[in-house]
């Protein structure tokens, strides 16, 4: 037996207990005749005290050769200690050894393995074990843990069954780069690993499964960012026999029980807003509603007055900023650069001081008078004390514009609060998407996707207005998970491929198996995945998803613990019947 308790479960009521602990030594202060070391494994800290006058002398002297991180086994008497830590389970005893064992040696880390390291982050990827052994890194995947065992226990109780789907797939349409895979035994020909299992949980309805779920590794092949990994994980769902509001209703119901089982926190029912409405509003399809600054479209107060930069734009839109009438102008002026920054790419901004008197002072007063003024606060919803920021220009980039604004202000001044939750519903998202360079629509959310019955006429005259039944799962201004109700018939799915300007024979050869599934009794169908690593990391109050995987890849999509991407042999590239020629 390595332990009869772990490091972090004694105190005062096993004083006189004979224990045996193993672990890895944390640090030890040796003061000649005593010498403490703090042991650690994955549940404590436990203090070992080596006493000259009490402990056996070849155990003492093995006790000053310790160094950080080796690994022993310990016996010995629980005992209480003289000086009390109050801020550890284990603080009012210590182990009087009586016998020590070197289990391994260890080097001296490249880091400290503290809360607080000193190691940046490209040495803590590298020994990520060692990263993995502080309490950060440690607690963030047990949290993970305890969120994964939830979802399945909520999902299972509702009759939900975990279903396997296959990685070596052909490639499935969610928008970014498939990473492939040759296969040996069919030269020429390759595997695409999965970007979701949408089309396999689609056929498992097909197949009768009714309430599916997985949670289940994607691949995409994306520039990354701090929410975005090129392997990620998803709780991936699928039901049959039912519309949008069933859907919905149940997995708003997981976000409660997450919230409350994991956070304490109850959440009363989300609120939904339409895509319309999101991006009119807050100028971003996920909006962060823990803070107010509503966007206030201002084109009828501002434009036709001698302003002519407003009188060109598409749009002039503002924001009131709670409290911010009295920022200095070194201040203001470090924001307009900030909106101009290529990032965001304003080309300046108009600001309004709202003065605690009820008067306004501009930037553009040269244009404006009190009374337009008032308009304008009106439409931001201005309280005086506040201050009030406008962008004008092409609709869609202003409002991006804006929504970075607001962003960075709600960021500023404290108003996103990580302990606070936020949830909604973003529904009735576009069918389509107009790409810019291509000139052609494709599918906002994926080509199985099903239209609003409503919208369908719209698809011949005005494809950008058909609504599609899609709708977003949105947790403090992070897309946590979208899904819709998908096409079930042939003939839909074919004509949706047609208006993607897919060929016949493109999206018979692509996705024949779904269509020909379609013709054997497909019952209506529709479900959601939940971005797991993205709900985890903003239920623990962060936003970057590195920290709660056990072995992430960098931004350059590089695993740079084991080094990978690699080269392989030239063997293995003849069996894969492939050349590679580098230039
Ligand atoms: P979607 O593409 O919206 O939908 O993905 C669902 C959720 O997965 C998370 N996510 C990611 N997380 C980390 N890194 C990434 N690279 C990444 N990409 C996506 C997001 C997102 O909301 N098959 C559909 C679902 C459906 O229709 O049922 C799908 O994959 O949190």
């Amino acid at each position: 037996m390595y332990r009869s308790h772990n490091c972090g479960e004694l105190n005062a009521s096993n004083i006189n207990t004979e224990v045996t602990l193993a672990g890895w030594v944390q640090k030890s202060r040796d003061k000649g005749f005593m010498n403490w070391v703090d042991l650690r494994d994955r549940y404590g800290i436990t203090q070992l005290i080596f006493d000259e006058s009490r402990t056996e002398k070849s155990v003492f002297e093995l006790a000053k050769t310790l160094g950080r991180e080796f690994v022993i086994q310990v016996k010995g008497t629980v005992i209480e200690r003289e000086a009390k830590n109050k801020n550890i389970p284990t603080g009012e005893i210590e182990i009087l050894v009586s016998e020590l064992t070197i289990l391994n040696t260890a080097l001296t880390p490249p880091f400290t393995i503290e809360d607080e390291t000193d190691g940046g982050e490209d040495i803590r990827m590298k020994y990520r074990y060692l990263d993995i052994r502080r309490n950060p890194v440690k607690n963030s995947l047990l949290f993970r843990h305890k969120v994964a065992i939830e979802v399945r226990k909520y999902l299972s109780d509702l009759d939900f069954c975990e279903v396997e789907t296959p990685y070596l797939i052909k490639s499935t349409p969610e928008g970014a780069r498939d990473f492939v895979v040759p296969s040996r035994m069919n030269e020429g020909q390759f595997y695409a690993l999965p970007q979701s299992p949408q089309t396999f949980k689609q056929l498992l309805m097909v197949g009768g499964m009714d309430k599916y779920f997985q949670i289940v590794k994607c691949f995409r092949d994306e520039d990354l960012r701090a929410d975005r990994q090129p392997e990620f994980t998803q709780i991936d769902c699928e039901m049959a026999f039912v519309e949008q509001e069933d859907i919905l209703n149940v997995f708003e119901g997981l976000t409660r029980h997450l919230l409350k089982e994991i956070k304490g926190i109850e959440v009363e029912k989300f609120p939904r807003i339409t895509y319309e409405y999101a991006m009119k509003t807050y100028g971003n399809d996920k909006p962060d509603i823990r803070f107010g600054m509503k966007f206030g479209e201002l084109n009828e107060f501002a434009q036709h007055k001698e302003f002519s930069v407003f009188n060109a734009a598409e749009l002039v839109v503002g924001i009131a900023v709670p409290g911010a009438g009295n920022y200095t102008r070194k201040e203001i002026d470090g924001l307009i650069d900030w909106v101009k920054r290529p990032q965001v790419g304003a080309s300046g901004m108009v600001y309004v001081k709202c003065n605690e008197d009820g008067t306004f002072k501009s930037s553009v007063d040269k244009f404006y008078d009190q009374d337009d003024l008032a308009n304008w606060a009106k439409a931001t919803e201005a309280n005086p004390g506040d201050m009030i920021f406008v962008l004008s220009g092409p609709a869609n980039k202003t409002r991006a514009q804006l929504s970075a604004l607001r962003m960075e202000l709600a960021t500023r001044l404290g108003l996103r609060n990580p302990e606070e939750f936020a949830p909604l519903w973003v529904v009735d998202f576009p069918l389509l998407e107009l790409d810019e360079e291509s000139g052609r629509y494709h599918a906002m959310h994926h080509p199985f996707t099903s239209p609003k019955p409503e919208d369908m006429a719209l698809l011949e005259t005005e494809p950008g207005k058909v609504r599609a039944n899609a709708y977003d799962m949105v947790l403090n201004g992070n897309e946590i998970g979208g899904g819709s109700i998908r096409i079930h018939d042939k003939a839909t799915q074919q004509l949706m491929f047609k208006y993607l300007g897919f060929t016949e024979e493109e999206a018979k050869a692509q996705f024949g198996f779904l269509m020909d599934a379609f013709q054997f009794g497909a019952p209506p169908h529709g479900g959601l995945a939940f971005g797991l690593d993205r709900l985890v990391a903003i239920l623990g109050g962060q936003e970057t998803i590195r920290d709660f995987i056990a072995f992430p890849k960098n931004n350059a999509g590089r695993d740079v613990m084991i080094d990978a991407p690699a080269a392989i042999d030239e063997t293995q590239l003849k069996e894969l019947h492939i050349k590679v020629d580098l230039v």
